[in-house]
């Protein structure tokens, strides 16, 4: 008989949510305020991001006046601030196409209870209690195939991070120490302790296991050592088979409505 871990269904899931960091876009409303969205779709292509935006979005009308914006990573902590964010727009009249719970914001940082920063070369803020913050300027704004969303490519030039994230004497953020909140269908999560790590060839030797201190950042060289996340109850089995063993669940972190 097949082993359980090797057979595979074929399954329609209504989203594609495999788990992706959660970022704060603030961009420059035509008053010269600020509006502020969580958006999920960002990722990295060397030193830009690519966002996927909704077309009514407000984020999106802003980005095609004003390009300068900033990406805020919130940590897992955050994960309230960012659900007050989840059914507000700063656009009004709302557009019919969004969500019938959507209602206008105009101060969205005071509503999810997030500070502004100052940015140094861009007009929108920072967000202050995000351990890391890129300045960025969009680069250029594509349609998707759908129609839906567009494709928002930013040129980051600035890369703003919180002390203790940064490996002292280095310009690198310790991986050990650096923990983004992750979507993932629907769900929010953080990550667990570190397990086992693969240094790729060209990686800073200061981010390999021998650089790592503190006791939720230990490593181990086999799965079954793995300890319990934070947070999950010790009588809860840890099969190192089993990815749940390597992250961690915020408590009632559950969302219905999705983007
Ligand atoms: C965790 C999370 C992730 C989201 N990801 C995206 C996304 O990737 N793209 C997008 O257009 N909207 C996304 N949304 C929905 C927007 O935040 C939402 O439509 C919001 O109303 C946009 O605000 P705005 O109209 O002021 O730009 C996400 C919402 C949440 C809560």
């Amino acid at each position: 008989m097949a082993h359980p871990e090797s057979v595979h269904s074929e399954v329609k899931p209504k989203i594609l949510y495999f788990g992706t960091p959660v970022v704060l876009i603030s961009t420059e409303n035509a008053d010269g305020s600020f509006n502020l969205a969580p958006v999920s779709s960002a990722w990295a292509l060397g030193h830009s991001i690519v966002l996927g935006l909704g077309e009514d979005g407000h984020t999106l009308s802003n980005l095609r006046s004003r390009p300068g914006l900033t990406i805020n990573y919130p940590e897992p902590h955050l994960w309230e601030a960012v659900e007050r964010l989840a059914s507000l727009t700063g656009a009004n009249p709302v557009p019919k196409t969004k969500p019938a719970q959507t209602t206008y914001r105009a101060d969205k940082f005071a509503a999810a209870g997030l500070s502004q920063q100052s940015s140094v070369g861009v007009r929108p803020p920072r967000v202050k209690e995000c351990g890391v913050q890129l300045e960025a300027k969009v680069s250029g704004i594509s349609p998707s195939a759908s129609g839906e969303f567009a494709i928002v490519e930013c040129g980051v030039e600035k890369v703003h991070v919180r002390q203790s994230l940064v490996i002292p004497g280095t310009q690198h953020i310790d991986p050990g120490r650096w923990e983004p909140l992750i979507y993932n269908f629907r769900h929010y999560f953080g990550l667990a302790s570190p397990t086992v790590r693969k240094r790729r060839a060209g990686a800073s030797s200061r981010t390999g296991t021998s650089s790592l201190t503190g006791a939720s950042r230990r490593s181990f060289s086999q799965t079954s050592q793995l300890p319990l996340p934070a947070g999950m109850p010790h009588n809860q089995s840890c099969d190192s088979r089993i990815p749940r063993c390597f992250r961690r669940a915020l408590p009632g972190a559950v969302r219905d409505s999705g983007p």
